[in-house]
C-alpha cells in the first residue's frame, strides 16, 4: 500500500473512532497553534501524485492575509476534513482540476476562515444534495448516492465543525461541478501572561544595560573633562 493511501485509510479509521466517541460523550477537540499552509500543504501533498497520476491539475491558494500566520484550532481534525473533502473531488473528478482555498472572510463582524475545495467533476443533482450530511448508517442508499462509500466523510465533518463554530455548505451543478466550503473562527495566539512577563523583563533588562551603559560613557567623558 502507498503512502498516500495509508494517510487515507488512517483517517477513514480517525473518523469511525471520533464518530463513537461522539456518541459515547468522550469526544474533545484537540486546540493547537499552526500555520494554515502547513495544513493545506499537507493535505495536497496526499494528493499531488494520484492528480498527476488522473491528469487533473491540483491548485492550491492560501490569501496572503493567512499566509505564514499562526492560527488556533484543532490542526488533526481540520486535517481530517480538508482529507474528506479532497477525497470526494478527487473520486468524482475525471476532467480538469480541483482547487483548494483559504481565505479570510468577516461575517457580522466577526472573522472567520474559510476554506473551499472546488472540482469540475460530475457534480451532484439537485435533489439529492440535501442528503449529503446524513447517508452515513444508511445501508442501502436508494437514491444511488456513495453507491460504493461508506457516507461517513460529509458526515463527520459536519459533526467536527458543530464542535469548532464553525458551518459547511456545498453549491454543485450537476456535470460541471462541486464547490465545498467551510468555515471555522479565527483565533489567533493571544501573548499568555507568562510570555508577557518574561517580555517585560527582557525589556526592562534592556533598558537596564543601556542605563548603565550610557552612565559608564557620561563618567568617561566626565574625568577626561575635569
Ligand atoms: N465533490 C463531489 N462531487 C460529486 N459528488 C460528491 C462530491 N462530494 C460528495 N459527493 C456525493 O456525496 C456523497 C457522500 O459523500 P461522503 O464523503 O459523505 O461519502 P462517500 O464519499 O460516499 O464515502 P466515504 O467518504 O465514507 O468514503 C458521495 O457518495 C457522492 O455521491
Ligand atoms: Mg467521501
Amino acid at each position: 500500500m502507498g503512502k498516500d493511501s495509508s494517510v487515507l485509510l488512517m483517517a477513514l479509521i480517525e473518523d469511525i473512532l471520533d464518530l463513537s466517541k461522539m456518541e459515547a460523550g468522550t469526544f474533545s477537540m484537540l486546540m493547537s497553534d499552526f500555520k494554515v499552509d502547513q495544513l493545506v500543504t499537507e493535505v495536497a501533498d496526499v494528493f499531488e501524485i494520484q492528480c498527476e497520476h488522473k491528469k487533473l491539475a491540483l491548485d492550491v491558494d492560501v490569501d496572503q492575509q493567512l499566509s505564514g500566520l499562526t492560527i488556533q484550532s484543532d490542526f488533526g481534525r481540520l486535517k481530517q476534513i480538508l482529507l474528506n473533502l479532497m477525497s470526494n473531488a478527487f473520486k468524482f473528478t475525471f476532467r480538469g482540476s480541483i482547487t483548494i482555498r483559504v481565505k479570510k472572510v468577516t461575517e457580522n463582524d466577526v472573522p472567520f476562515v474559510l476554506f473551499s475545495v472546488a472540482d469540475t467533476g460530475i457534480g451532484i443533482k439537485e435533489e439529492d444534495q440535501n442528503k449529503l450530511f446524513s447517508l452515513f448508517g444508511r445501508a442501502a442508499p436508494e437514491d444511488g448516492l456513495n453507491p460504493h462509500g461508506c457516507g461517513i466523510g460529509l458526515t463527520v465533518s459536519k459533526k467536527y465543525l458543530e464542535r469548532l463554530g464553525g458551518r459547511i455548505s456545498v453549491e454543485s451543478k450537476y456535470g460541471v461541478g462541486t464547490t465545498v466550503r467551510f468555515n471555522i473562527p479565527f483565533k489567533v495566539r493571544i501573548l499568555s501572561i507568562i510570555s508577557l512577563i518574561s517580555l517585560y523583563n527582557r525589556l526592562y533588562y534592556f533598558r537596564v544595560q543601556k542605563l548603565s551603559c550610557f552612565k559608564k560613557v557620561k563618567s568617561t567623558m566626565v574625568s577626561y573633562f575635569v
